[in-house]
């Protein structure tokens, strides 16, 4: 058998998360072996990187020639070729657990041992579908945020039986292409992001249903107000700033009354009548064939506010 190489590594998927990882990975220098179920995912996706790169190019993001990076993504046809001497093989298939168990088995059989094998799966944990492998010590989630090169979080999320060295190869890989990994302890449905983002959705879903202001100002309330704040500091660090004396003393004087709140937040149904009118309102904003153009111009804002972030001290 071959033998793992620290600057090879694996795309399974080539769909919008594959061929961002592709990209990620070749932008720092590493050898991306490319592999898709459908060969016209791969075309579309070798494209669409094209056209991306060409983008960041355009806004001097790039430290080298597209084609420099291009020559390092490497479209291949089978699973076998994808995991041969990769020493980390990140899986980005359908969100399901049947898919998932079966890549993850295929991978165990074909990659090397000693390689890492990380799925991008936004919600399963790791536990979920990699139990019956005989690998599955080197198993975990690495699950990234969207656009993930223009957000650079990756939770790093292991299952109870993931050995400590796949962590820190998995951690270590991420930080050096860039991204910011953190660890989730133990398994969580839905790991850390999407819970927290969960948790403010279902309480703007409440706001709204209960008529306390329109979608409009709701989304304000993040554009203008804790958005803001949160673009570069978390919650933790916030309520540390917003008391003279820190963190005690912000829960001393209103952690009471947030516990008191916290009484009435339920949870919400995500009812399709509510849903159905956020979408009327949303549209009236928005008209369904602008969605791409806002999306496009949403890039551009975070590409910004990403380069302001990187010259902040940490
Ligand atoms: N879309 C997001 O915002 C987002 C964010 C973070 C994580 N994720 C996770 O990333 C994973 C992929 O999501 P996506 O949005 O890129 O999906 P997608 O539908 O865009 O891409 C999936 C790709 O996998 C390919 N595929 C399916 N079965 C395969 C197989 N057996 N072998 C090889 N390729 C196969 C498909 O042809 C397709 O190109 C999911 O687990 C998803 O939860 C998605």
């Amino acid at each position: 058998m071959s033998h793992v190489n620290a600057s090879v590594v694996g795309v399974v998927g080539a769909g919008l998360i594959g061929r961002a990882w592709a990209m990620l990975f070749a932008q720092a220098g590493l050898r991306v072996q490319m592999y898709d179920a459908y060969p016209a995912a791969l075309d579309a996706c070798i494209h669409e990187i094209e056209k991306l790169l060409t983008d960041m190019q355009a806004s001097e993001l790039l430290h080298e020639p597209v084609a420099a990076i291009l020559a390092r993504i490497v479209p291949v046809t089978s699973l076998a070729e994808a995991c041969r001497d990769a020493f980390l093989i990140q899986e980005n298939v359908r969100e399901t657990i049947p898919a998932k168990t079966d890549i993850f088995k295929q991978m165990d059989l074909l990659a090397h041992p000693q390689a890492v094998l990380a799925s991008s799966t936004s919600w399963l944990p790791a536990s979920s579908f990699t139990e019956s492998l005989a690998g599955r010590a080197r198993c975990l989630v690495a699950h990234p945020a969207n656009p993930p090169y223009l957000i650079p979080l990756v939770e790093v999320a292991p299952a109870p039986w993931t050995d400590e060295n796949t962590v820190s190869v998995a951690m270590r890989l991420y930080a050096r292409i860039g991204q910011e990994p953190v660890l989730v302890r133990k398994e969580i449905h839905g790991f850390l992001l999407n819970r927290v983002q969960g948790a403010v959705l279902n309480e703007m879903l409440n706001l709204y249903e209960q008529g306390y202001a329109s979608a409009h100002d709701l989304d304000k309330v993040m554009k203008f107000g804790l958005g803001l704040r949160w673009s570069f500091m978390g919650p933790f660090e916030t309520i540390d700033l917003n008391a003279p004396e820190g963190v005690a003393d912000y829960a001393a004087r209103y952690g009471d009354t947030y516990a008191q709140v916290a009484r009435t937040q339920g949870h919400n149904n995500w009812d399709p009548e509510v849903i159905a009118r956020i979408e009327q309102e949303r549209r009236e904003q928005l008209p369904a064939e602008a969605l791409q153009q806002r999306a496009r111009w949403r890039d551009n804002r975070l590409m910004a506010l990403r380069q302001h972030q990187k010259k902040q001290p940490l």
